[in-house]
Parts: structure tokens; C-alpha cells; sequence
């Protein structure tokens, strides 16, 4: 193994762009050598949603320690590394700067490149994960990135070409499951327990489709958030009865996984030439939902690949397996690069 190019040795990647703190370690086949992800709902839950504030200092405070626990998994020193990837953007920017400090920090210490990470970008190309999938996705593929932060549904052309053909004009998805939960009086975050709600109900409700038939692939959610909250005023004062919020979930899951089919098919026809569709982010592990785009992509005949949850949310193997793409395409950073809270993913090329 030789040092030089670097390809020959393993990648840490590092990942603080939002409410996980984490830390991985590839082997330069991309086999994971150690992974590790802290989450800071806990931290932020009494607030309802993401405080930026108490998640940068959450990330400063773990971070260190991670990185070397996973190292000592993996039996390596920072020296025996090829490289570091850090998610520099999109994300809350004190938890970039932590990431990315430490990471380029690591990197001068120890004579290494240094590669800045797009969270998409990193999103985007979990799927070809060596193991992942019955075999690894080629060139074009369609990826629809379902999380609390993002909503969008992406071509991936190649490594750094995305062509987006749809993103949220609103709400991105995750924040429409939490946003009702709450209105339901469900705990944040509220996608896992507004899924389970859901069972006990039937979607008996009606409620807007936005956007749905319409040309191309944006999605638009607010116009159904606002729909349950008129739903929940006019319930009776005091705490809803227990039966009529589970019909309320059910609806507003169906109204959602109606809404998802609707543009999953539009972003097939926008780019028939794709060989797989890949669902990431943490509204992926949506039974409902993936059960509705598993039927999609049956009938286009083509494979849907869901990588299991802890790959499909926010995780740092995604970051480390985009650092070893670009290293393998020499594609490393200056020591110099920014971090960009706002980093379109078509902005690439
Ligand atoms: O990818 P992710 O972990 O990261 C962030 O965006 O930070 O996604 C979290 C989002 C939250 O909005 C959460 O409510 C939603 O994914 N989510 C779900 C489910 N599990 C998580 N939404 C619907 N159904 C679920 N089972
Ligand atoms: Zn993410």
C-alpha cells in the first residue's frame, strides 16, 4: 500500500451538518472499518425542533472522542489514513465549522488530503456502497432524497453531475410529518410516530394532493400541513380523541405517499434512461411510503434501492464513501474551502 496517491489506504469521513454528530472509517473498498452516530434529539427535543446553537456545541463536545474511538476500532492512526471528508455544506453552519475545522486540522497534522463534502452529494451516492445493492447502481440513476431538511428527486449523471428535477417549493417532506404530528400532539421528531398512528386509523379524510398531475417533479407540502391544523381547530377544546387523530394521520400518510407516487412518476419520465431509483433520508423508512414507490419502480421494471436506516439517515459511511469517489477522481480540496450552509447539489460540476 502505497501512500502516495493515497487511494491505497482507508478514508475517515465526518458528518455535523444538522442533529447527528458522526464519524466512520472506509477501507479503500469501501468496507466499513468502523462507524459511529450520535443523536442529538434528545438534546433538542423540549424545543421542538433543531436549535443551531445547542447542536454546534453538541458536536464540538463529541466529535473529538468519536473520531478517535473509531480509529481505535479500525486499529489505524490518523498517519495510516489516505484522507479526511467532512460534509462542508449544505447545514447548519456551526456544525459545518466544527466538522470541517477538526477534519482539516486532522488533515495538516497528519500530512493528509483534505476533501469537503456535500451532505447530497454524499446522500446521493450511499447506493453504490460496494454490498448495498444486488449490484452497485450505474450512471444515470434517479435518486429521491426524503429527509426532515430536504426534499428533492435528482438525477445523479456521474460523480458531481446532478441534474435536479424537482425540489420542495415549501416544506421539505420530514418537516410536513413533524409539523402535523405536533399538531396531533405527537413528540418530535414526528414521522415515526405519526407512521404508527397512522395503523390504528383509516385514511377516511379527504385532503389536498398539491401539485399532483401537475408538470415536472417540485413537491409542495404546506398546503396539507395547514389542512390539519384546520382539521385539529375544529376539533372539540382540549386533547383530539385518540380515533379521530389516527384517521387524521392516516390521511394526511396517504395524502403524502399519493403525492410521492405522483412525482416519482413524472421524474421517470424525465429521465427514462435511469437504471435504478434510490430512496434516501429518513422518510424512506416510511412503510407506506416505500411500499408505494417499490410499486412504481415494479412497474417501470426498474430496481428501488432503500439502503438500510442508518445509511438512508444522516450518517458519516455516506460522507467517507463520497470522499473515497472523489479521491479515486482526485478530486480533493483546498485547505482553503469554505463551508456552505446553502450548497445546491446541480452547483457541482
Ligand atoms: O434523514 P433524516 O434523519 O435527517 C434530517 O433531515 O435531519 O430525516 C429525519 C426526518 C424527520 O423529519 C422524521 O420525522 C422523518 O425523517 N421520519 C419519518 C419516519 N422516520 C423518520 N417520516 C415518516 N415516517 C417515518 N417512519
Ligand atoms: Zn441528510
Amino acid at each position: 500500500m502505497e501512500r502516495k496517491d493515497g487511494v491505497g489506504h482507508p478514508i475517515l469521513g465526518i458528518e455535523s451538518s444538522c442533529d447527528e454528530t458522526a464519524a466512520a472509517i472506509l477501507a479503500p473498498d469501501g468496507t466499513i472499518l468502523a462507524e459511529r452516530v450520535l443523536s442529538q434529539i434528545a438534546d433538542h427535543a423540549a424545543f421542538g425542533g433543531v436549535v443551531p446553537e445547542i447542536a454546534a456545541r453538541a458536536h464540538l463536545a463529541a466529535l473529538d472522542a468519536m473520531v478517535k474511538d473509531a480509529l481505535r476500532e479500525a486499529g489505524l492512526g490518523f498517519t495510516q489514513l489516505a484522507a479526511i471528508a467532512a460534509t462542508a455544506g449544505p447545514g447548519l453552519i456551526g456544525g459545518l465549522l466544527v466538522g470541517t475545522a477538526y477534519a482539516k486540522g486532522a488533515a495538516i497534522a497528519a500530512g493528509l488530503p483534505y476533501i469537503a463534502i456535500n451532505h447530497l452529494e454524499a446522500h446521493a451516492l450511499t447506493a453504490r456502497l460496494p454490498g448495498l445493492a444486488a449490484a452497485q447502481p450505474a450512471f444515470p440513476y434517479l435518486l429521491l432524497l426524503l429527509s426532515g431538511g430536504h426534499s428533492q428527486c435528482v438525477a445523479v449523471e456521474g460523480l458531481g453531475r446532478y441534474r435536479l428535477l424537482g425540489t420542495t417549493l415549501d416544506d421539505a417532506v420530514g418537516e410536513a410529518f413533524d409539523k402535523s404530528a405536533k399538531l396531533l400532539g405527537l413528540p418530535y421528531p414526528g414521522g415515526p410516530a405519526l407512521e404508527a398512528m397512522a395503523l390504528e386509523g383509516a385514511p377516511s379524510i379527504a385532503l389536498p394532493r398539491p401539485l399532483r398531475g401537475r408538470e415536472g417533479c417540485d413537491f409542495s407540502f404546506s398546503g396539507l400541513k395547514t389542512a390539519i391544523a384546520q382539521l385539529v381547530a375544529e376539533e372539540p377544546p382540549g386533547p383530539i380523541a385518540r380515533a379521530r387523530a389516527a384517521n387524521i394521520a392516516a390521511s394526511f400518510q396517504a395524502a403524502v405517499t399519493d403525492i410521492l407516487g405522483d412525482r416519482l412518476s413524472h421524474a421517470l419520465a424525465m429521465c427514462p434512461s435511469a437504471t435504478a431509483i434510490v430512496v434516501a433520508g429518513g422518510v424512506a423508512a416510511n412503510k407506506a411510503i416505500r411500499a408505494r414507490l417499490a410499486e412504481i419502480a415494479a412497474q417501470a421494471g426498474k430496481p428501488l434501492i432503500a439502503p438500510p436506516l442508518r445509511l438512508c439517515t444522516d450518517n458519516a459511511v455516506m460522507v467517507a464513501w463520497a470522499g473515497l469517489e472523489r479521491l479515486r477522481a482526485g478530486a480533493t480540496s483546498k485547505l482553503a474551502a469554505p463551508c456552505k450552509p446553502r450548497w445546491p447539489l446541480d452547483s457541482l460540476a
